[in-house]
């Protein structure tokens, strides 16, 4: 059966059937699942039992691999995953549950906030990949949201006002919002603010979105209470159920998401058992604002 891609969300979220992720994909598919992902934002495919490095040639198809680094508090020691690989399990080294004061855990909690992966950075993350090794009994939902319908639906004087801002994100805003405000001088030095455009322009579609993510927490320009009442009105907005599509996992599923045009969050669970899903990120080409830290 060739490939099909079919919507499941009321504006935005397909899934896609009729491909083996484990083999090679040919330039034809490829360009179909691109389109795919211009059109609908987020792809879901069923039943991919993947090893980490078919996850990452998959990956590859689309663009260079983000370098990890600067993503997490994890020291190099404590990984359990290859280079390349993002672990957004709840799992050790030892394969066992973090410990619940884990630093690694309570830092990681801040993937159940919506955002956007990777808006930390000078230039950002084009795609996402999550593939579910092990799936938790209850809860672990990851739930989607449309940025481009959230910008359509706003009105004429609120597209005015967003029109130009400027967001500045850091890893420090997104769990200084939780509580989490320790850090040594070196993550001090990685997680310095970016600066972000809040209205971007899908390269392909030219459709706008939203660039929201709960690691903005300045506007350039403004007192900080001010850019964070507005922030929060426009997520708030934002993520409105009408433009939310919830991912219920089932074992080796693969998701996929474009960061450009949508945030996602994942929701809570049963933390004493495991939770393995692990995401590959796919690099983005340029920054969405000129600034010195883009490389
Ligand atoms: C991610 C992420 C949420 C989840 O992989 O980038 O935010 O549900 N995941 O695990
Ligand atoms: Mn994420």
């Amino acid at each position: 059966m060739g490939l099909t891609i079919r919507r499941i969300g009321p504006d935005f979220v397909a899934e896609v059937a009729g491909l083996d992720l484990t083999k090679e994909i040919s330039p034809t598919d490829v360009a179909a699942l691109e389109a795919g992902m211009d059109t609908f934002a987020v792809l879901v495919f069923r039943n991919q039992p993947l090893t980490d490095e078919q996850q990452i040639v998959f990956s590859r198809n689309f663009g260079a691999m983000e370098n990890a680094r600067g993503g997490n508090v994890t020291k190099p020691s404590d990984m359990r995953l290859p280079a390349g690989m993002n672990d957004v399990s709840n799992l050790g080294k030892d394969g066992k549950p973090l410990a619940r004061d884990s630093r690694q855990r309570l830092f990681n909690l801040g993937n159940l906030l919506w955002h956007s992966d990777s808006s930390f950075r000078a230039i950002p993350a084009k795609y996402s990949l999550l593939s579910a090794r092990t799936v938790n009994r209850k809860g672990g939902n990851t739930e989607f949201a449309d940025m481009r319908a959230a910008y359509d639906a706003l009105d004429d004087e609120s597209k005015a006002e967003v029109a130009d801002l400027i967001c500045e994100h850091s890893l420090m805003y997104s769990r200084g919002s939780l509580g989490f405000t320790e850090y040594t001088d070196e993550e001090k030095q990685l997680f310095k603010p970016v600066r972000q455009q809040l209205v971007r322009v899908h390269p392909v579609t030219s459709r706008k979105s939203l660039y929201l993510s709960s690691h903005a927490g300045t506007i350039v320009g403004r007192p900080t209470p001010e850019a964070r009442i507005l922030l929060r009105d426009l997520n708030e907005h934002a993520t409105a159920s009408r433009f939310v599509h919830v991912h219920k996992w089932q074992l080796h599923d693969l998701v996929m998401w474009d960061n450009r045009q949508t945030m996602h969050r994942g929701r809570r669970y049963d933390e004493t058992q495991p939770r393995d899903v692990r995401r590959t990120t796919v690099a983005g080409d340029a920054p969405t604002v000129a600034q010195e830290a883009a490389e």
